[in-house]
């Protein structure tokens, strides 16, 4: 017997992908959607792009303060040696690296690397959350280099951050403007707010399960296609379209069959994403100094055509996408590229919730059958 459904229960009518809901204070990004403002604790992504490093940024989020020139230096040796994996993990990267997809490969990684730090209190996490930022990069350097059959490449601890995951990744020295348009990229993706990913690893920490347990949800939750996975279907579909007097014909056809077009679009942001420009000016460079600016044009008459046909705005991962692959970094590189840079946002995320935790736990309001009477299998 089966009979109406519940949901006159009386809860209140839930918003669906928790759309404009507070969940949280927090100390760390501040976004204003209408106006198209990021800050990080209080200074302007702007300058920060314009001024600072990707290791500087890590100190504000960590330290909620700009830091002196020696805890600079302190957190770039600490950043550095972190490159340097377990042997064990290695171990891992290999059996791994080729037969699943790298992002695939990094979660498992995170997710192994808990099993090398021991459980510490809160006041002594901070260092341990650090490590995965350095890990992180260490990881996909090496995830990439064993698939394609090439040797891995040490750190060295000595050099800056995006420096050496490109020389790392890459093999060979990266030039200077490769080396600030990654730097650039990292400092912009570091943190967002209440995003998906970094939602979900603050509802595993929320639960006080360990940090691990938390970043590996959170590099979950990056993959998928509507977040952190949007960056490398949009430069697969900039080299599907291959030139800019395409676009017009194909932003019309995805637009008419009503399919979703990967770049563009935000929950928050009412106006352009504020780290797009930048990522544009930056990719512009790039491929100024390859002396092949197709894609790059192919990618601006995309962003053109799309905001012809409809109200949508450009989001980080549009632009993302020329400068990653500007710095030849293959497309299912991307993701975990993002995730090398989110990780600081991540690991800053999951110590603010274990310094004033209450567990997150929303209801859900049942809409099924109600009041049915079991009925013995044998009579079914
Ligand atoms: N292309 C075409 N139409 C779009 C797009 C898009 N990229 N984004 C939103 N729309 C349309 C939807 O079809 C919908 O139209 P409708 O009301 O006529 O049905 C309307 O805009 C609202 O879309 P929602 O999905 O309800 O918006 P939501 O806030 O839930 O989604 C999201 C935001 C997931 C980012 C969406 O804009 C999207 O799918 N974008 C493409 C994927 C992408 O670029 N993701 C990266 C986001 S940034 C980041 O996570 C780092």
């Amino acid at each position: 017997m089966t009979s109406r459904s519940e949901a006159s229960t009386a809860l209140p009518e839930p918003t669906k992908g928790l759309a404009g809901i507070v969940a949280a204070d927090t100390t760390l990004s501040f976004i204003d959607g209408e106006k198209g403002v990021l800050k990080y604790c209080g200074y302007a992504i702007d300058d920060l792009a314009a001024s600072s490093s990707f290791e500087e940024v890590v100190c504000l989020l960590y330290d909620r303060e700009l830091p002196s020139p020696e805890r600079l230096a302190d957190m770039r040796e600490r950043i550095g040696a972190a490159r340097v994996l377990p042997s064990e993990v290695k171990q891992v990267i290999e059996q791994l690296a080729g037969s699943t997809s790298p992002m695939s490969t990094l979660r498992t990684v995170v997710s192994a690397l808990g099993h090398y730090e021991s459980n510490v209190a809160l006041k002594e996490l901070p260092p341990k959350a650090l490590r995965l930022v350095g890990q992180i990069a260490a990881a996909v350097a090496m995830i990439h280099r064993l698939r394609e059959g090439l040797g891995p490449v040490e750190a060295d601890p000595e050099r800056g951050h995006a420096d050496d995951f490109l020389r790392m990744l890459l093999g060979s020295e990266p030039t200077e403007t490769q080396t600030k348009a990654l730097d650039l990229y990292l400092i912009l993706l570091a943190d967002h707010g209440f995003n998906a990913s970094t939602f979900s690893g603050r509802v595993t920490a929320g639960t006080l399960a360990n940090l691990h347990s938390a970043i590996t949800s959170a590099v979950g939750t990056l993959s998928g296609p509507l977040h952190g996975g949007a960056n490398e279907r949009a430069m697969e579909m900039i080299i599907k379209i291959g030139s800019p007097e395409r676009a017009a014909g194909w932003v019309e056809e995805r637009i008419a069959a009503k399919q979703r077009i990967m770049g563009f679009g935000h929950r928050v942001y009412k106006v352009d994403d504020p780290r797009a420009p930048h990522l544009k000016s930056s990719s512009q460079t790039l491929w100024e100094e390859r002396g092949d600016t197709v894609l790059f044009d192919t990618s601006v008459a995309i962003e053109k055509e799309v905001k012809a046909a409809k109200p949508l705005i450009t989001n980080v991962d549009f632009y993302s996408a020329t400068l990653l692959y500007g710095l030849n970094i293959p497309t299912d590189l991307f993701t975990p590229l993002f995730a090398m840079s989110r990780v600081a946002g991540w690991t800053a995320h999951v110590l603010e919730q274990y310094g004033n935790n209450r567990l997150i736990r929303p209801r859900a309001r049942y809409v099924g059958k109600a009041d049915r009477t079991y009925v013995p299998l044998e009579q079914r």
